[in-house]
């Protein structure tokens, strides 16, 4: 695993940009494993004004998305499709037809699960997984556990992680208390890894990551066994470590 330091979260997202940016342009048609949440938001801008610059071309770009609460659709503004659609795809030329999430509103989990298992697998993997990282060291909503989940599924989420969401929600009672996440299966799949994480809260969960047990108490440390991973993290992070 490369660590690489930057002195603040803007250039930790000018990075992760640039090697997107990277990615696309080498491959037009690359497949992206994309996150939502707090860390990719300055990723998603840059590489918005790329696009709208003319220097970036998403039009046959694919994107598949780790995760979505249980029960939340694009009607919701704290769906991560609403998410998505608002910070990345409503404002550059990817097709609609190229876009996927797990849909948290599905009639039937199992099937949605394997459904979309199936549609990585035929996608040939990601060639980029973006990832941030939980307090506890989750990624996707892979969840602390006593095994690695590799399938897709949904996860019953802890009230650590109902903690640190509950700042996009009017009020705790209004966080979801399940999500479907790509399992390890479609994370460790992908070519290449991209992590970004910044500020002190996140060091204990990167130091166990990088040099911690593999364990699935701590689901992240599973990426030791990638073979192309790059944790991008500001300086006030790697101070703690
Ligand atoms: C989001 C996701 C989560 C977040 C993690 C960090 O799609 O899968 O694992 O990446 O919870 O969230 P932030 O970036 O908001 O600190």
């Amino acid at each position: 695993m490369r660590l690489e330091v930057y002195k603040n979260y803007d250039e930790v997202s000018l990075r992760a940009a640039n090697i997107i940016a990277s990615q696309v342009i080498v491959n037009p048609k690359s497949v992206l494993g994309l996150a939502t949440g707090s860390s990719p938001i300055g990723t998603y801008n840059i590489l918005v004004q790329r696009c709208q610059a003319g220097q970036l071309d998403f039009s046959q770009v694919r994107s598949v998305n780790l995760d979505e609460y249980k029960g939340l659709g694009i009607e919701s503004d704290q769906s991560y499709v609403w998410f998505m659609h608002h910070h990345l795809f409503d404002k550059i030329n990817i097709k609609a037809e190229n876009i996927h999430l797990p849909n948290g509103k599905a009639q039937d989990f199992h099937e949605e699960a394997k459904n979309y298992d199936a549609l990585i697998d035929s996608l040939g993997g990601t060639d980029i997984q973006l990832l941030g990282i939980g307090h506890n060291g989750h990624i996707g909503f892979n969840e602390p556990s006593e095994e690695f989940i590799a399938p897709t599924h949904v996860v019953d989420l802890q009230e650590s992680t109902i903690e640190a969401n509950k700042r996009f929600f009017t009020s705790i009672d209004e966080v979801p208390k399940q999500a479907i996440t790509m399992g390890m299966h479609g994370i460790m799949t992908s070519k290449k890894i991209l992590l970004i994480a910044t500020g002190k809260a996140k060091a204990d969960a990167v130091r166990k990551t990088l040099n911690g047990s593999v364990t699935p108490k701590v689901p992240a440390s599973i990426l030791q066994l990638h073979r192309d991973v790059t944790i991008l993290v500001d300086q006030e992070l790697a101070d703690n470590l």
